[in-house]
This record gives structure tokens, C-alpha cells and sequence, in this order.
């Protein structure tokens, strides 16, 4: 045995007697396994502590280590295979794994609480332990990982939920009731499946490309937007409790949607948008909506659209349709815009068109005639959504 490999342990004793003094006002930068194991030796360690970019070792806080009063990190490594604490429960600050290549395994059985847990570009993170599960994390961020599930995720409390390119992911589930930012699920698995079954308001919503849905318990959605959008998977958009959205509901280009139900919705604070749903052919499900604060823009290929109690539109009003929509313009729509309760020169109602658009373009008619031919083009500028929400709180009165 070299003197050298006898000497390593030495220096591995006198790093532990460092950290054991178990807090550091700077970030603590582990550069093998030993400082971790030094670091666990505490029960409360304060300070944040980050792993160097050029690490190999496995890390693993392993020994008494309950609480890290601070954050830990690894950014930017591409060695570390392994990392974990058999014994960590809690971490005040982040929890933050981006751009770890090699990753393979997280391993956190008794870990339950992080301020903010973000697990970003981990190409080889196919599943987590986390045994006892996370049920408290404000911030999740979830980007770029091979996870086929979000198992040991199970948040009770957060404030925002961000999930996307996670290209594996089969199921996103969690017992939250009240999310008090944003939740945007994006480009995971086009066939998850979403599922809040507790879940009774949130600000921002904004899902894209997925499989199927169940918000049952939904009732209000405060300050922010509801949007779904090339999600072809989707079959069924229903949210039978929502009552009101405070800004905009979208609905656009799902090519698989054929079925829209939002039973109890009333009030909309701002657009409510439906277009480019190549398979949506009834507009039955709004059957109390009344109020929209802004435009009512619902274009695609209709046979049937009903909207029985609708008794105000701020905005611009159009209904542009490919099928026949009857006579609902003349029957429904049309007294509703003499009454005063949509906007007179700002309104469109066809049915049995060459092609059907959003608002602010012009109808292109079909052949047949003794249509309800209403209102030009109403020159609007229709905030681009693709996007995302982003500019759908511009509210669209012109
Ligand atoms: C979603 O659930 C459906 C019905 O249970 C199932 O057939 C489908 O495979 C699930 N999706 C994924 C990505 O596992
Ligand atoms: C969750 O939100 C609902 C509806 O806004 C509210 O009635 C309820 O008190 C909230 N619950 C918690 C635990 O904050
Ligand atoms: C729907 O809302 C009503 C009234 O707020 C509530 O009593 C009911 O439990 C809700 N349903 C679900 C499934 O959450
Ligand atoms: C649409 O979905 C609602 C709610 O899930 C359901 O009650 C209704 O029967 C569905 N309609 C069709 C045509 O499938
Ligand atoms: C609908 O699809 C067309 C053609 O792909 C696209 O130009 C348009 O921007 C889409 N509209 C919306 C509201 O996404
Ligand atoms: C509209 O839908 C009907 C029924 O699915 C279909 O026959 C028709 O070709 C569609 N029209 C357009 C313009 O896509
Ligand atoms: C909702 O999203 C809009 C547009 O992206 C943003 O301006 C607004 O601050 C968000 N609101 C909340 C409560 O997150």
C-alpha cells in the first residue's frame, strides 16, 4: 500500500473535524465522498452546501443528518452517478440537481420537506426515491429528466408546479388543494395522465400535450388563466365544479378533443377562446356560462353550439363555423347583440363556412346561401398564443 492511499483517510478525518463544527455562514463545496460523510456526522447542519462540478464519487450524506438549514446543490457535473442521505427529513432552502448527467440515482427515503426542489437535465434519472414522499416543497421544477413518474412527489402545499420535456412521464398526481402561482405541465409524455384529484383553486393552468385530465374538485381559478392546448391525445376536457376563472379560458388546437364540459362555469374574467380543435363538432358543454369580461371567440367545424345562458359579452363576440350551426345566430345570439348585451359592431355569427377563424378575420363563406351572413371582420388584434398564455390577459375589446 502507497503511503499516499494510507494518507487520504487522514485528510478525510481532519476535513470531518472541519465540518463538524456543523455550520458555515459560506457555501460549504464538497469534492468527494468524504466531506459528505464528514457533513452527516451532524444532526443540524447550517449552511448551504453545493457538490464541485468535478466530483465523481457517489455522495451520500449518510449518518445523522435530519435537517440541512440552508440549501444543496449540484449544478453542472457530469460524474456523480449516485446521491442521496439515508437520513436526511428536511431542507430549508433548495433542493437543486441541474445538468447531472450521469445521474442515475436520487435516493431520499425520509426526505419530506424542501423549500424548493428542482431536478433539471437528468438525461439517466429514470425513477426517485424519495420512500416517504415530498409533501411539502413551495417551488417544484421538473425539465428534462427521463422519469417515468413522479412517485415520492406528492405535494400537499406548493405555490408553483412547472413539468415539462419530461419525454417518460406517465402519471402527474398530487393531493394539493390550493396552488397559489402557476401549474404548467408541457411537453411530457403526450399521453399522461393528470390528476388533482383535491385540487380547488389555482392561479395560472396552462397544459400542454396532455393525455387526459381529472380536476373534480376545481372551483375557482384567482388572478390567472386556464389554458389546454395541443393536447391530441385528449379526448374529454371537463371541469364540472369551476365556477370562475378570473382571466381567460383557452381551449386551442387539440386535435384529438372531441368532448368540452364545463358544467358549473359561469364567469370568465377575461377571452374565452375555442379554435383549432379539429374534432370538436358540439359546443354544448357552457350550459350556465354568463358573463365573458372579454371576447367569446369560437371558430372550428360546429354542428351544433349552444350557450343557453350567456347574458354578456365585453368584448368582441365570434362564431365562426365550417358546419352547420343551425339557427342559433337568428334564435340566440342575434337578440342577445340587440339587447345591448354584445357589442354591436363587433360581432360575428356564421355557420357553414369555407374555412372558420379566430376573431378578427374575415369570414370566408361558403357556397350556400340563407345563412345568418352577420357583421364584417372586426379588425382586432388576436394575441398570439403559442406561446402560451402570455398576452391572453391583454383583454381584446377592440
Ligand atoms: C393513461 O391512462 C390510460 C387509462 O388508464 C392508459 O391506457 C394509458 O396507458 C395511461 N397513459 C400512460 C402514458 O401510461
Ligand atoms: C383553498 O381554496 C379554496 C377555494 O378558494 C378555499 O375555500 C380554501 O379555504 C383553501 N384552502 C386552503 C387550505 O387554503
Ligand atoms: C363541488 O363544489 C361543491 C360546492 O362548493 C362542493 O360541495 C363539492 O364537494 C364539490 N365537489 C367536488 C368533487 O369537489
Ligand atoms: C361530455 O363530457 C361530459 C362530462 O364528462 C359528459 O357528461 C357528457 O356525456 C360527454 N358528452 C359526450 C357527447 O360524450
Ligand atoms: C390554428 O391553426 C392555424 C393553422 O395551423 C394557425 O395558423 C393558427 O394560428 C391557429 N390558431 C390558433 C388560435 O392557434
Ligand atoms: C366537419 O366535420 C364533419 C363531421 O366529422 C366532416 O364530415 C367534415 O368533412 C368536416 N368539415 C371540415 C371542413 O373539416
Ligand atoms: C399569469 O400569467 C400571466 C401571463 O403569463 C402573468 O402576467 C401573471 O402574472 C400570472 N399570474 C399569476 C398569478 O401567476
Amino acid at each position: 500500500m502507497s503511503l499516499f492511499k494510507v494518507a487520504l483517510p487522514v485528510l478525510a478525518v481532519a476535513g470531518s473535524a472541519y465540518a463538524a463544527s456543523c455550520s458555515n455562514s459560506a457555501t460549504t463545496t464538497i469534492q468527494n465522498g468524504g466531506d459528505a460523510t464528514a457533513i452527516a456526522a451532524c444532526t443540524t447542519y447550517s449552511g448551504s452546501v453545493a457538490v464541485a462540478t468535478g466530483v465523481t464519487d457517489d455522495i451520500s450524506f449518510d449518518g445523522n443528518l435530519k435537517t440541512i438549514d440552508g440549501d444543496l446543490v449540484i449544478e453542472a457535473n457530469s460524474g456523480i452517478q449516485r446521491f442521496g442521505s439515508s437520513s436526511l427529513e428536511s431542507i430549508s432552502g433548495k433542493l437543486t440537481l441541474n445538468d447531472v448527467s450521469q445521474l442515475a440515482a436520487l435516493s431520499f427515503p425520509q426526505l419530506t420537506e424542501v423549500d424548493e426542489l428542482t431536478l433539471k437535465g437528468l438525461p439517466n434519472l429514470r425513477s426517485l426515491e424519495f420512500t416517504k414522499g415530498i409533501t411539502k416543497a413551495d417551488k417544484l421544477d421538473i425539465e428534462n429528466t427521463k422519469l417515468q413518474d413522479l412517485a415520492g412527489i406528492d405535494l400537499e402545499e406548493v405555490s408553483s408546479i412547472f413539468i415539462a420535456n419530461n419525454d417518460d412521464i406517465n402519471s402527474i398526481e398530487m393531493k394539493v388543494t390550493n396552488i397559489t402561482e402557476f401549474i404548467t405541465l408541457s411537453f411530457n409524455n403526450a399521453e399522461v395522465n393528470v390528476s388533482f384529484p383535491n385540487l380547488e383553486s389555482a392561479n395560472n393552468i396552462s397544459f400542454r400535450a396532455i393525455g387526459s385530465l381529472s380536476i373534480p374538485s376545481l372551483s375557482k381559478i384567482n388572478s390567472g388563466s386556464f389554458g389546454v392546448f395541443e393536447s391530441d391525445n385528449l379526448a374529454s376536457l371537463s371541469a364540472p365544479n369551476l365556477t370562475k376563472i378570473d382571466g381567460a379560458l383557452v381551449i386551442d388546437n387539440n386535435k384529438g378533443l372531441k368532448n368540452v364540459s364545463f358544467a358549473s362555469l359561469t364567469d370568465v374574467g377575461a377571452n374565452l377562446q375555442i379554435a383549432n380543435n379539429t374534432n370538436l363538432h358540439e359546443i354544448d358543454g357552457l350550459p350556465k356560462l354568463k358573463n365573458v369580461q372579454a371576447a367569446l371567440d369560437m371558430s372550428g367545424n360546429f354542428s351544433k353550439v349552444e350557450t343557453p345562458s350567456l347574458d354578456f359579452v365585453k368584448g368582441v363576440f365570434n362564431l365562426q363555423s365550417t358546419g352547420d350551426i343551425g339557427t342559433i345566430c337568428t334564435d340566440f345570439y342575434d337578440p342577445l347583440k340587440s339587447k345591448g348585451r354584445l357589442q354591436k359592431g363587433k360581432y360575428v355569427c356564421e355557420g357553414k363556412l369555407d374555412e372558420a377563424s379566430t376573431a378578427g378575420s374575415t369570414p370566408k363563406s361558403g357556397s350556400s346561401s340563407g345563412d345568418d351572413k352577420t357583421g364584417a371582420a372586426v379588425g382586432l388584434a388576436v394575441p398570439s398564443i403559442s406561446l402560451g398564455l402570455v398576452g391572453l390577459v391583454a383583454v381584446l375589446f377592440l
